[in-house]
């Protein structure tokens, strides 16, 4: 193989996302058909066997870019030496619980991995998180390792850009790839502001093709809340298309994005880009060039864009200020 071998950690390995996860990195669909990847396995003790039945399968498919795999339930061991770590095990909302309680378990998830990965990984590790609630839950990881740039912490917005895509070429009648420029600005809940402002469909701007009703009626409210409507109709939560979404984003990151497009990246604000205050995980319009994201500057905001960012700031502050208050950061 041309390349030498990499190591990604997937944590909630034996879980749905997990399952649809796995064999596709395993065949090069994140670092290609050159690279060879060693395959860390994070789960919690009681999940151990069903992991033990995925490395099987992994096994049994002879994947010829499928190296090593390995299987822990200890964070430490398993982000020693991490190139990717993609952390998709999380706390599930329980009833009666309240944001803060969600928040509080899924610090004591994000809380030590980010540690584990600050001890452990590799020096040029690069987090994408999955489990919810994401950006916080980046957030929190985040601030468990301060050596590592917080830029290396993004959080999944990438299948709410894909729904968003995916939305509106059924609405107009064109192909997923003639759709460019989408933007998904915020947060990855039912608050977030899926914009078509920038969007081109075939050359053509997107807004010149649709109503506004649609837009507020239709668009928005369907792609903010796709994943209680999968949830609603699938019995579970979206798993495969949430594997898709974590292999994109991966995918770019190592490989860059498509020239004259840009995707949505959750990534830590650092205070410059659209007066999004510093110090919360936020939805931009994103490029990945070197291995490096970069946030799209110099769009021109609406009124309603501003009023969507502003939204999604108040809601990204609000569990930034609950961590502050629980000392998780
Ligand atoms: P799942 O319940 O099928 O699997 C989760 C797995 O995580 C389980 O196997 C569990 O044992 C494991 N786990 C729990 N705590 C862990 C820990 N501390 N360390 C390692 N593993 C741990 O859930 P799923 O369908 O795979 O979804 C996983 C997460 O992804 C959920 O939080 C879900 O809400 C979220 N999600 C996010 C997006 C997104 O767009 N960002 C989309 C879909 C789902
Ligand atoms: C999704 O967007 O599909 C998920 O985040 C939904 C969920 O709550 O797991």
């Amino acid at each position: 193989m041309a390349n030498a071998p990499v190591t990604v950690t997937i944590t909630g390995a034996a879980g749905n996302i997990g399952y649809s996860l796995l064999f596709r990195i395993a065949e090069g669909a994140i670092f290609g058909p050159d690279t060879p990847v060693n395959l860390r396995l994070l789960e919690i003790p009681p999940a151990m066997n069903a992991a033990k039945g995925v490395a099987m399968e992994l096994a049994d498919s002879a994947f010829e870019t499928l190296y090593d795999v390995d299987i822990f339930d200890n964070a430490d061991a398993a982000f020693e030496g991490t190139n990717l770590a993609l952390l998709v095990g999380a706390m599930p909302r329980k009833k009666g619980m309240e944001r803060a309680d969600l928040i509080e378990a899924n610090g004591g998830i994000f809380g030590p991995q980010g540690k584990a990965i600050n001890d452990h990984a590799a020096d040029d590790v690069k987090i994408v998180v999955v489990g919810n609630p994401a950006n916080t839950n980046a957030l929190i990881a985040a601030h468990a390792a301060p050596d590592v740039p917080n830029e290396r912490f993004t959080a999944m917005m990438r299948l709410d850009h894909t729904r968003a895509i995916s939305q509106l070429a059924e609405k107009v009648g064109a192909r997923n790839e003639e759709i460019k420029k989408m933007v998904i600005w915020g947060n990855h809940s039912a608050d977030q502001y899926p914009d078509i402002s920038y969007a081109t469909v075939a050359g053509k701007p997107a807004v010149d093709l649709v109503d506004d009703a649609w837009l507020t009626d239709e668009f928005r409210p369907r792609v903010a809340n796709r994943g209680a409507e999968i949830i609603e109709v699938r019995g579970a939560s979206s798993a495969a298309s949430a594997a898709s979404g974590a292999i994109a984003q991966s995918r770019d990151w190592v490989r860059g994005t498509a020239e004259g497009d840009f995707t949505t990246i959750g990534l830590y604000s650092d205070g410059t880009h659209y007066g999004v205050p510093e110090g919360i995980v936020f939805g931009f319009p994103g490029v990945a060039k070197d291995g490096k994201w970069e946030v799209v500057d110099g769009l021109e905001i609406s009124a309603a864009t501003q009023a969507g960012i502003d939204k999604n700031v108040a809601a990204l502050q609000e569990e930034y200020e609950i961590i502050k208050s629980l000392g998780i950061a």
